[in-house]
């Protein structure tokens, strides 16, 4: 092998491919783990409204805001877009159940037997999440094939737990390093 094929050789390997179907970069975006979290809100007519998100961050401490993405093809995107305040609901290891039911667009109403609560904001909170977090609708932008939401936290909320975990496309939990 000549030192020219040699280098393209370690070029590839050093510095990766640039051309990749989004199949392939979503796998490998699947290696970097997750939170799970459901982010609630409740439309002017009165009616909830959630799904499941592994896109949640923290973005800024002072002041404070997190963000999330939706979709752009989500049939809930104007509710979001839209809504005043949301609630980032972060999920315990215990609710993988949970998750695939707010991830699952064929359940008409996802919250029937779901304990929630009603935050001073009017928008529903689930019971049990290790971390709530009630934010204001701060600012939303489509950015490719999402709407980024940016949230300005107004009051947080959380219990003990472990949190659930999102990796490689699978549910999973925390584990002690060796
Ligand atoms: C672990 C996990 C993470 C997800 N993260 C997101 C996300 O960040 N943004 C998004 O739009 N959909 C995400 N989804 C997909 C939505 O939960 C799913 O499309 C859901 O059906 C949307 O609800 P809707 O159709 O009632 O709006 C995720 C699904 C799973 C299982």
């Amino acid at each position: 092998m000549s030192m020219i094929a040699e280098d393209t050789l370690m070029c590839d390997r050093e510095w990766g491919d640039t051309e990749f179907e989004s199949k392939i970069l979503r796998n490998l975006l699947g290696c970097y783990p997750t939170g799970v979290a459901i982010v609630t809100t409740r439309t002017a007519d009165g009616r909830d409204v959630g799904l499941t998100i592994n896109s949640f961050a923290s973005l800024s401490l002072d002041p404070p805001l997190v963000l999330w993405s939706l979709v752009n093809h989500s049939p809930n995107l104007a509710v979001f877009r839209d809504c005043t305040h949301f609630t980032i609901n972060i999920l315990g290891h215990g609710h993988q159940e949970l998750a695939m039911r707010f991830a699952n667009p064929r359940i008409e109403n996802k919250f029937a037997d779901v304990a929630t609560h009603l935050t001073p904001e009017g928008v529903p909170a689930l019971h049990g999440a290790i971390a709530t977090l009630v934010c204001e609708n701060h600012k939303q932008d489509t950015i490719g094939d999402h709407l980024l939401m940016v949230g300005h936290v107004r009051r947080i909320g959380s219990e003990a737990g472990k949190p659930l975990v999102f990796h490689g496309g699978s549910f999973t939990a925390l584990h002690e390093a060796p």
